[in-house]
């Protein structure tokens, strides 16, 4: 579905396409507590490439060596998009950046009065003059200027036009309208956006920060204002409450507008995967597109319609953005819905077992109870007559931790056959997925865990972590989740819910 008509109908002037400018490695690495390593930063930079973003910001090369090479590195990488570094106005700075081998340099100065005054110690005259210096200079440099007055939506608006004015004569090629604090409205970013355009005749960009909740509707309102770039970052990571999110910009200006961003939708939820692991900033599960509850329907009415047509309850279909519906159990499942949920856990099951499951799960569905995952596990669990036993058991699980890091030991039962393995690494999780490699490879042959993921809830002695684990085994890729109370444990039984359907594959036989 689409708002376009309505939209055009309230004489908005919508862009054909915008260009994604990608800021997560630059404001996204300014997230407190966020530092990524060079190699970490390359990998990303070439996966925004893949993704299709138009421009990269790739770092502040003035901050450090570390980051100039950073940048200079992702510079080299020879990506189809642009990259771009940003620079104070400033001729060390931009001399920095052009030196890092960029194609655009972000120059910005603060124009609010409480910047000027409390930060730069300048007046408006002074900003205005250093502007335009600084804009004329890194022209002179030959690359492609992109002109950012910081805190712009605090700025008094014929001052902060006047700038925007000077630095596209001084020959800006595009102007961008930072939200720095987050302070602005839907109303105002679309105004902004339209006057700075029809002031300056040049594409503008906004840059909206999400510290009131707006950043996404801000981002839009801008676009709706005629904006042609916008500045997202993956995750919506960045200062404070972070940035715009790309995920959700530009799915809803495809979906909602109809407009393209060039990105290729289905990378989505693996580059989301990636900057979430390579910043150690949990993507929170009910946010929109990469959330892991974006697709995932609880018992009652919204699975019904589900089953029926996915349409009835969910806006976009989840391959899109490279996710997957999850069905959680209730007492509107069907038979294959708790047979699929049991064999991720790694149980064999037969469909006169599933029935009986279900009947179960109806029981206590009929009795007023919540059934979770957790519950349904225990369910199975307290009575082996449900379903037989699973291929692959974890039956003793210990962690150990010294000064070379930690330790794991594990005991498994695979199709009733005992088996140990030990495991180290440098957190419990990387000793415990070692563990269990060590005594799959005995059962197996070499497994592969492509991607793991584990969610520790706020209260673990309620809720227990679960843990998704992707393993590849013969060329397939099987789905297998785990539930525990600890981490490790959690990703260990996820691994050995794949691997029991490994198992399965392989008509149960122990190699
Ligand atoms: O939020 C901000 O104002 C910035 C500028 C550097 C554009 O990140
Ligand atoms: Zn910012």
């Amino acid at each position: 579905m689409s708002w376009r008509g309505i939209v055009r109908d309230a004489y908005l002037s919508l862009p054909e396409r915008v260009q994604v400018f990608d800021t997560t490695l630059r404001d996204g690495e300014q997230t407190p507590g966020v530092s990524l390593r060079r190699d970490e930063k390359v990998a990303i930079g070439r996966a925004l490439a893949e993704l299709g973003v138009a421009v990269i910001e790739a770092g502040y090369p003035a901050v450090s060596k570390g980051e100039f090479e950073s940048v200079r590195e992702v510079s080299r990488l020879g990506l189809g998009s642009k990259v771009c570094a940003l620079a104070r106005c400033d001729r060390r700075d931009i001399d920095q950046a052009v030196d890092a081998g960029v194609d655009w340099v972000h120059v910005f100065i603060a124009t609010s009065e409480i910047h000027m005054t409390h930060k730069l110690k300048m007046t408006p005259e002074q900003v205005y003059q250093t502007a335009i210096e600084c804009v004329e200079y890194a022209r002179s440099r030959g690359v492609e200027v992109h002109f950012s007055c910081e805190d712009a939506t605090r700025s008094e608006r014929s001052f902060l036009l006047k700038v925007y004015k000077g630095a596209a004569e001084a020959g800006a090629h595009s102007l961008d309208i930072p939200d720095t604090v987050g302070v602005a409205i839907p109303l105002v970013m679309r105004e902004l956006a339209r006057s700075v355009r029809a002031a300056t005749g040049l594409p503008v960009a906004v840059h909206c920060h999400d510290d009131m909740g707006l950043a996404t509707a801000n981002t839009i309102a801008g676009v709706e204002g005629g904006a042609e770039i916008v500045h997202v970052t993956i995750n919506g990571i960045g200062e404070r409450a972070g940035n715009a999110s790309l995920e959700e910009v530009v799915v809803a200006l495809k979906y909602l507008y109809g407009i393209d961003s060039g990105i290729d939708l289905n990378r989505l939820a693996s580059v989301s995967r990636m900057v979430a692991s390579f910043t150690g900033m949990q993507v929170q599960k009910n946010k929109a597109i990469v959330g892991d509850h974006a697709f995932s329907h609880e018992s009652g009415i919204h699975v019904h319609g589900i089953i029926n047509n996915p349409y009835t309850y969910e806006p976009i279909m989840p391959e899109v953005v490279g996710k997957r519906r999850r069905i959680v159990v209730g007492k509107h499942s069907g038979t294959h819905a708790v047979m699929e949920v049991l064999k991720q856990h790694g149980f064999e099951v037969s469909f006169e077992e599933g029935k009986r499951v279900l009947s179960k799960v109806k029981d206590y569905a009929d009795n007023g109870l919540r059934l979770t995952e957790h519950l349904l596990l225990r369910l199975v669990r307290d009575d082996p007559k449900l379903v037989s036993a699973q291929p692959f058991e974890v039956v003793s699980f210990r962690i150990g931790v010294d000064d070379n890091g930690f330790s794991s030991d594990i005991e498994v039962h695979v199709k009733g056959e005992s088996i140990r393995g030990e495991g180290r690494g440098t957190s419990s999780v990387a000793a415990s997925i070692e563990a269990v490699k060590n005594v799959i490879s005995r059962v197996l042959g070499p497994i592969d865990v492509a991607e793991y993921s584990v969610y520790v809830p706020p209260n673990p002695d309620r809720y227990p972590a679960e843990a998704e684990a992707l393993v590849r085994f013969n060329g397939v890729t099987l789905v297998g989740r785990g539930l525990a109370h600890d981490p490790a444990l959690a990703v260990a039984m996820a691994i050995g819910g794949a691997v029991s359907q490994a198992l399965a594959e392989k008509g149960g036989h122990v190699k």
